[in-house]
């Protein structure tokens, strides 16, 4: 395949802090071998973040640092996508106005990920204000994101999807509307690693404090392994165990270990030869074994934030470029003077 006839992904994460074990599994892992068979823009979405989190920015250019680390310690590689920043590339925001006036308002008020958004937020003691008209937009800054490289494809992990699905929408009344057939309506990509759970047993995230981060030292990891739940119903060592009831401790065996190493488990957990604790001990010393590539590459990152910024500055301007023909092709689809 020539660099010409590769297809477009483009994708982003919002910079909220450090990233876990699910971000890489759930999509991290898919980007670092897509960006190998696709032309790739990976961005990291600083204007997302500000939807939900406009009055709490102290930690904006933090978050954007360590997020970033995180990436390259996954092995996202500046020298084969394309990584930028949102705030970076204002034509994003540009196609973003022209999306907002041909979207209807039902179309993002039915948004089911916004509905759930916005429900957290309600948990979380968020009053009517803090619904605001940018979170509302959510779906259609996204598709300006999308658009703003006319990107065949969308790799994201599955919360994502009904997104993609107003964007799809969003981008067909776009070409309807001005009777274009500019902008490709885009496709989800999903991983097939089944979904890693917090250890806790719940969707692993941040602010469920049941997450292992990218960037954990192995104490940390395994402080937080030996809390994972198991087997609820294994109440003493001698108590047979069963690693398909086993919430989270074997569901992360079968990511971790070898297919010898989980027929093992299973083996000794059955005949109630292994105790959960040193069960879980051996698991996080898997994981650690696991993670300290990636560690290691945060690190050496780390030490030179000067050369981190630079891929990020080098990697935006290189992004604005290829927007500006988007949009200014855009803009005389509408008719817009220029
Ligand atoms: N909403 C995504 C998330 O929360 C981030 C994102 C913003 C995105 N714009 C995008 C993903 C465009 C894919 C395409 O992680
Ligand atoms: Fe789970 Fe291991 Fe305990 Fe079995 S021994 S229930 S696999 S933690």
């Amino acid at each position: 395949m020539t660099i010409d006839s590769k297809k477009r992904i483009v994708s982003g994460m919002r910079s909220t802090g450090k990233l876990h074990l699910g971000h890489y599994f759930g999509v991290l892992t898919n980007w670092e071998k897509l960006q190998n068979e696709y032309e790739a823009f990976f961005f990291i979405a600083d204007w997302h973040a500000l939807t939900t989190k406009y009055n709490d920015t102290a930690n904006l250019k933090e978050n954007v640092q360590d997020v970033l680390l995180d990436w390259l310690a996954a092995g996202i590689d500046p020298n084969k996508a394309t990584i930028y920043l949102q705030s970076l590339v204002p034509e994003t925001s540009e196609l973003h106005i022209y999306l907002s006036m041909i979207t209807p308002q039902n179309w993002v008020e039915r948004d089911p990920t916004l509905k759930d958004m916005t429900k957290i937020l309600r948990t979380q003691g968020a009053s009517d204000n803090s619904i605001t008209y940018g979170l509302l937009g959510y779906p259609v800054l996204m598709t300006a994101d999308i658009i703003t490289f006319n990107a065949d494809y969308v790799p994201v992990g599955v919360d994502q999807v009904a997104h993609i699905e107003i964007s799809r929408d969003i981008i067909r009344r776009f070409n309807n509307i001005y009777n274009l057939q500019y902008f490709k309506e885009p496709k989800p990509l999903l991983t097939d690693i089944p979904l890693l759970k917090g250890i806790d047993g719940n969707k692993m995230g941040k602010s469920f404090n049941n997450d292992i981060k990218i960037s954990d030292d192995d104490k940390t990891t395994e402080q937080k392994i030996m809390r994972a739940i198991t087997d609820r119903s294994r109440i003493k060592r001698d108590d047979p165990g069963h690693p398909k009831e086993c919430e989270v401790a074997y569901p992360y065996w079968k990511i971790f270990g070898t297919e010898e190493e989980v027929k093992q488990i299973e083996t000794d957990c059955r005949g109630a030869k292994l105790g959960c604790a040193d069960c879980k001990r051996c698991l996080a010393k898997k994981v650690n074994e696991f993670m300290a590539p990636m560690r290691e590459r945060r690190i050496e990152y780390a030490k030179n934030p000067a050369n981190v910024r630079e891929i990020l500055i080098e990697g935006s301007k290189k992004a604005r470029m290829e927007a500006k023909k988007i949009l200014d092709g855009a803009k005389e689809a509408i008719g817009m003077y220029m």
